[in-house]
């Protein structure tokens, strides 16, 4: 196995040395694993362009990785462990035997479509194992995936086949989450209609909901697997060959394709997994994430497949039946190693301790948390409540661009300190720029988080334009990668996120671009205009706040705030709906005509006590009418 740091100063040696020789540090942790032909160079990189290569001509496939690698000695482990969404239904066990069975017939099932390397293939389901086992299957035969999150419209959906022109579409029936049915497979139907690369739809059935089976193009999983063979020999890919697509949000109107490559996510997702977690033979993992998320994708599926662990996965939602699931599930499977976003301990914490306090929680070990930054108050709870103060909470930052964790506590190895993701893991050097690119060196700084030398889990391009990729994360501070995160170096060399610097909001661990919410609201006929900015959310972490110009004519202000909640929920999705929207007749806008966002920040924020420099607003009246009319603003 790769490299596990077991003490402190371990960990301190480490860094040390993969800062001061990066390739070494690097190879000797991809020596580990299983290729069918090792690489001729460790890294070339040149952050100009951005051109990344990790493990140069080197070739394997990252299933052979999970699977034959851990046949003969872990067979009859549990890969995966399944818990339905309902308590009363069975939960599944499937050994690593079973996934290699699986995954092999899927991936003859998959040829059997027409499917070939380098096809991109969605995979649009709800948390069930097959959407591991089709996640396996496509990396086995060299297909591109791109998961998209059920929780997404149709029209999102269709976006996405459509950037990437996808070629099959592998979906269920529909999906359970707490008391709801989503209808998955008619949402894909929908977004059908508005593409035209799809030549197939595979279809899980689930729910057993009656659904719409077009002939030639939708087939059940079940039939297509029936009498097909569970031996597969995998596909060989290059080091740098697509492994998957995952889209998110940035600060344009369009989200964008986040393109990671075989050989350096392979290395970098199982290198954080087994470090970060401290995960030993014999625990039980659970992360709460969905696969339609980059922490599925790292920490559900591959980082902990690759380390041959035993991976929870659960299909439904913290508070269904009632706000004990979590913990009733930590004790019925005893979970050792739990990682959840702060939103779901928020949201929680509500209930108050009653639901945690009533399980017994002794199995868990670490705890760990991601997606946005913890409030102490949570922080505490989760140490105190859940963990019963036994448990080191590792504070995980990272982002679908850097594959894996990359500041983070090692757990119960390096210090914790509340809401401080603390210390870089080994290999990463961030570097903290001022607005004007000086390099802010020592402790007690704050500034634009930035990463010099590449490490092996880091995006490579957006799909189908690497030009975006080089102005979203290159171009800003020449020879940097721009994480778009604030940061603080405290006194001790801890590092604190403070969020987003760009026009991107963090709704419950989320990202979304306001320009894309914008996008959304202004295909309401009757609005002229719109500005959406983050506010403090006491659940959420930041919810979403939208000031809109609109022609109010034919409407009362409580009928265009419904409709344009629909908009936005047909357009992106639920999680895309607007907390807040302000009708307002004018907004703060420059003489060139530029949005004053800080401005409406404020406002959102509620802190009316300093705009700044507002000389340059072409009507400064706007910013007291929008002042006057913001308890208007609460929808629901
Ligand atoms: C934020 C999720 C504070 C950050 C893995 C980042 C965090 C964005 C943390 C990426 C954390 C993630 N503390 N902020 N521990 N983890 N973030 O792409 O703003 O969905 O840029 O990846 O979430 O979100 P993404």
């Amino acid at each position: 196995m790769s490299i596990k740091i077991q003490t402190l100063s371990g960990y301190i040696h480490e860094y040390q040395k993969s800062i001061l020789d990066p390739e070494a540090f690097w190879s000797r942790v991809a020596e580990s694993f299983y290729w069918r032909k090792k690489w001729d160079e460790v890294v070339e990189f040149d952050f100009t362009i951005p051109d990344i290569k990790w493990f140069v001509n080197g070739k394997l496939n990252i299933t052979e990785n999970i699977l034959e690698r851990h046949l003969y000695t872990i067979g009859d482990k549990p890969a995966i462990i399944w818990e339905p969404n309902d308590p009363s239904e069975a939960h599944r066990v499937i050994t690593y035997t079973d996934l290699h069975q699986q995954v092999c017939r899927m991936s003859n099932v998959l040829k059997s479509l027409g499917v070939e390397k380098g096809d991109r293939i969605i995979i649009y389901m709800p948390m069930v194992p097959e959407a591991a086992v089709a996640m396996l299957a496509c990396a086995r035969v060299g297909a591109i995936h791109s998961v998209v999150f059920a929780g997404f419209s149709a029209n999102s959906l269709a976006d996405r086949i459509n950037d990437c022109t996808a070629k099959v579409v592998i979906t269920a029936d529909g999906g359970y989450r707490g008391a709801k049915t989503t209808p998955i497979k008619s949402i894909v139907d929908d977004a059908l209609t508005r593409t035209e690369s799809i030549e197939k739809v595979l279809v899980l059935k689930r729910t057993g909901d009656s659904v719409n089976m077009k002939p030639g193009r939708d087939i059940w999983w079940h039939d297509a697997h029936e009498g097909v063979d569970d031996k597969h020999k995998a596909e060989e890919m290059d080091a740098e060959d697509m492994l998957f697509i995952l889209y998110t949000s940035g600060s344009t109107g369009k989200p964008k394709g986040v393109v990671h490559s075989c050989g350096g996510y392979m290395i970098y997702s199982q290198f954080t997994f087994q470090n970060v977690f401290q995960y030993s033979v014999g625990d039980i993992f659970w992360c709460t994430a969905d696969v339609g998320w980059i922490t599925g994708h790292s920490y559900i599926v591959y980082g902990p497949l690759l380390t041959g662990a035993t991976t929870l996965m659960f299909e439904g939602i913290p508070t269904w039946p009632d706000p004990s699931r979590f913990w009733e599930i930590v004790d019925k499977h005893k979970v050792n190693q739990f990682y959840t976003a702060p939103t779901a301990l928020r949201s929680l914490q509500a209930f108050g301790q009653e639901p945690v306090l009533k399980c017994d929680l002794s199995s868990l070990k670490v705890l760990g948390t991601v997606g946005e930054p913890i409030n102490e108050e949570a922080w505490h709870w989760y140490h105190d409540h859940v963990g019963k103060g036994r448990c080191p909470i590792v504070d995980t930052w990272w982002q679908t661009e850097t594959g894996g964790i990359l500041i983070s506590p090692i757990a119960g190895i390096t210090p914790t300190k509340p809401s401080y993701a603390t210390l870089p893991l080994p290999g990463v050097d961030p570097i903290i720029l001022d607005n004007e690119g000086k390099v802010l060196k020592g402790n007690s700084v704050e500034g634009n988080l930035c990463i010099k030398f590449p490490w092996p889990g880091m995006l490579r391009t957006t799909y189908g334009d690497h030009k975006r990729c080089y102005e979203n994360y290159f171009s800003q501070f020449k020879g940097y990668y721009f994480t778009g995160d604030g940061v603080k170096r405290d006194e001790d060399g801890y590092y604190r996120i403070l969020g987003r610097v760009d026009d991107v909001i963090n709704v419950s661990g989320h990202r979304m671009g306001t320009a894309e919410v914008e996008n959304a609201i202004n295909e309401h006929p009757r609005v002229v205009e719109s500005a959406v900015v983050g506010y403090p959310h006491e659940v959420k972490g930041q919810g979403i706040y939208a000031f809109v110009i609109a022609d109010m004519s034919d409407r009362t202000e409580a009928n265009l705030k419904r409709e344009i909640r629909a908009m936005v929920n047909n357009i992106i999705g639920p999680i895309a709906k607007p907390d807040r929207i302000q009708v307002v007749h004018g907004l703060p806008k420059t003489r060139s005509g530029k949005i004053m966002r800080r401005i409406l920040r404020k406002i959102a924020q509620g802190d009316l006590s300093n705009f700044g420099d507002t000389s340059t607003l072409l009507d400064p009246n706007v910013v007291e009418e929008i002042i006057a009319g913001k308890d208007s603003a609460l929808v629901e």
